[in-house]
């Protein structure tokens, strides 16, 4: 059990927050399957919370279904950041989580991500009004520093605790770093000493071993996982029953990952129809989830033989039952080659 400020979360594995990925509909999925202890919205901006509040709170949304949850926040200054974190918190998170670690420009040339690991004081600033703007609990995800050379997240982390962070993840890569090299895991034990709150690792996690492996080297309270879960979120169960010292599940079937490909498409259509903007390209729910999946929907059967094939029709499909036709004809003949080869 890991608990962040007064909120308990019943298992050590988290959710990464990803842009264009971690929307309602595969939160839900991936709870459902994958039962993480602790989930992250994708990063909603502080600007986009005053300027456009519909766009941010659609990012916003919360199910009661996938609780507990994070909405990650970015932006570069304390004002603006407090703003969104009251929006946050009305909205339903059980956690404001600050990002401090996102490293593409026009991120960054906001002040916001990455950018605060090169202005300390600002970063501090920024977590003191988030602080004393919500009740629920503050939480920081940082990249190792800005520069290679500089390994400035302890020194922040040590002060973010300070005015009341509850939580610091450290993804153990250099911001200039993108997603180049491996994650340095040496950079998470050295956080360790630093701060006597939840630390959560992140970076290059993808098996329950490499989980286990974290936790045991590093000394880290919890595990984020991202990129692997975006393709099989399976791999949540895998690694969550590896951390808890249970059985490994079974890997999906092709029938179950199909099944669970229509599910999300059939989440995101009514995620569209519950929308706030009732116009232009969303007067056309089913159409727009599509597209949202596009690149999606296909890495749930990705592996199989005629997967490719799949992909470039399934990216074209505008409906629900052009989609689960698709889909379903995939099923059926990779049923009847199965067939043809065990007889
Ligand atoms: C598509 C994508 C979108 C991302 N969006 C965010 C984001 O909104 N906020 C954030 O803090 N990190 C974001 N990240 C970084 C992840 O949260 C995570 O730190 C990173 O992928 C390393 O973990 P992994 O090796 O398990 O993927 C994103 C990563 C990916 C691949």
């Amino acid at each position: 059990m890991l608990r962040i400020g007064g909120l308990e979360i019943e298992n050590p594995l988290l959710l990464a927050p990803m842009e264009d990925v971690t929307s309602l509909p595969f939160r839900l999925i991936a709870k459902r399957i994958g039962r993480p202890g602790l989930m992250f919205t994708e990063f909603v901006s502080a600007m986009a919370a005053r300027f456009n509040r519909l766009a941010a709170l659609r990012k916003m949304r919360v199910s009661d279904q996938e609780r507990p949850l994070g909405i990650q926040i970015f932006g570069g200054d304390p004002e603006s950041m407090a703003e969104a974190a009251c929006l946050a918190e009305e909205a339903g998170a059980d956690l404001v989580d600050i990002n401090m670690g996102c490293w593409v420009p026009k991120v960054c040339r906001t002040g916001a991500g990455a950018s605060l690991l090169k202005d300390p004081d600002m970063a501090v600033q920024i977590v003191r009004g988030v602080v004393r703007a919500v009740r629920v609990p503050v939480t920081v995800k940082v990249r190792a520093g800005w520069d290679y050379d500089l390994f400035a997240a302890p020194e922040l982390a040590r002060r973010f605790v300070a005015e009341g962070a509850a939580m610091i993840t450290l993804h153990a890569r250099f911001a200039r770093q993108g997603f180049d090299g491996t994650a340095d895991w040496t950079l998470i034990e050295a956080m360790r000493k630093a701060v006597s709150v939840p630390l959560v690792g992140n970076g290059d996690v993808r098996t329950a071993d490499d989980a286990s492996r974290m936790m045991r080297e590093t000394g880290c309270d919890g595990v984020m996982v991202g990129r692997v879960a975006i393709s099989n979120p399976w791999a949540l169960a895998e690694i969550r029953a590896g951390v808890m010292g249970e059985a490994t599940p079974r890997p999906p079937s092709l029938d179950e990952r199909v099944s669970t490909a229509l599910e999300h498409l059939r989440l995101a259509i009514d995620h569209e129809r519950e929308g706030w903007e009732p116009r232009g390209e969303h007067t056309n729910p089913e159409l727009q989830a599509c597209r949202s999946l596009r690149g999606q929907l296909p890495l749930y059967v990705k592996g199989a033989p005629g997967a490719a094939a799949l992909r470039a029709r399934l990216s074209s499909s505008s409906s629900y039952s052009e989609a689960e036709e698709l889909l379903l004809g995939f099923l059926q003949d990779s049923a009847s080659q199965t067939c043809a080869i065990s007889a």
